[in-house]
């Protein structure tokens, strides 16, 4: 029996236009191509290209728009492009993000030009993003904005002295929309994964005691798959989850599920 997913997430998504964004690597490519097997019309909102993947379908059926979220110009332009390419957005995923190596230090080691650039990316770029998405969705009288948060918004560790806070951060966006336009028909979530293994991770994991390490901190015992957050994002965005909102869905392996004073997990 399969204990995770593999394949294709089985939505109709047909008809619906998607915008992702940071959509060119891991947890953001795996939602990107799990929409457009789906049906969906699907936009990556990203500073690099996507590595196309030989086994994703529909990878070529992907529109890439060059925006650096942090920039509230390229933002709007290019949901402008969207909108009059297709007339409309159904869903926004937030999703792009940095977490440079070199920002994991205490908080009296973090440099102060890091600490803006990665509020720009994690925060702003959210907050961008939707200021210029929803008005398109009150305008249909419809609409779902994901943002991905983490399991460090809801909990710390040591060296996330910007990270941490931004993920934070995340959480209370999507909540504050959510009260705010729930009565245009806009549904806004948050996910926060556990460890996913994608490039992100894999560029830190000698920071963080190596892959057994971090996959043991997990009660399931290893990483999650970008696949299993596009998944929840899948799920979450579908008429089946028509009655949540300013909800967040943990995606993390158990890891939320630790007691303050827990043994670390064998
Ligand atoms: N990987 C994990 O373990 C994990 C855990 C919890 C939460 N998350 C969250 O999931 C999301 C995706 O993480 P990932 O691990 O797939 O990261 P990743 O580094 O693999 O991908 C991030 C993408 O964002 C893009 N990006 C960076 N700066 C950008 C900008 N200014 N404008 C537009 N795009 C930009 C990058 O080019 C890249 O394609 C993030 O929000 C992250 O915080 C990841």
């Amino acid at each position: 029996m399969n204990t995770r997913p593999t394949g294709k997430v089985s939505y109709d998504n047909q008809g619906r236009v998607v915008v992702v964004t940071g959509g060119s690597s891991g947890i953001g490519h795996s939602i990107c191509q799990q929409f457009s097997n789906s049906g969906a019309t699907v936009y990556c909102f990203d500073v690099q290209r996507p590595v196309l993947d030989p086994e994703g379908d529909r990878d070529n059926s992907i529109r890439f728009i060059s925006t650096d979220v942090g920039e509230e110009d390229q933002c709007r332009d290019s949901v402008e492009k969207v909108f009059r390419e297709e007339g409309g957005i159904d869903v926004l995923v937030n999703n792009a993000v940095i977490q440079p190596v070199d920002s994991y230090v205490p908080v009296d080691q973090l440099d102060g030009d890091l600490w803006t650039k990665m509020l720009k990316v994690n925060v702003s770029g959210y907050t961008f993003m939707a200021k210029h998405v929803i008005p398109k969705m009150k305008f249909q009288g419809s609409g779902v904005v994901v943002n991905m948060a983490s399991a460090q918004a809801h909990r710390s560790a040591r060296e996330v002295p910007a990270y941490g806070p931004a993920k934070a951060a995340n959480l209370l966006q999507a909540k504050q929309w959510a009260i705010e336009y729930a009565r245009y028909g806009i549904r806004v979530v948050s996910i926060s994964p556990g460890a996913i293994d994608t490039p992100l991770v894999r560029a830190s994991l000698n920071l963080q005691g190596g892959e057994a390490e971090l996959a043991n901190r997990h009660p399931l015992g290893r990483l999650g798959t970008p696949l299993e957050i596009a998944s929840a994002v899948l799920w979450i965005s579908s008429v089946s989850a028509s009655f949540v909102t300013a909800e967040d869905l943990a995606v993390d392996g158990g890891l939320g599920g630790y007691a303050a004073f827990a043994e670390p997990y064998e």
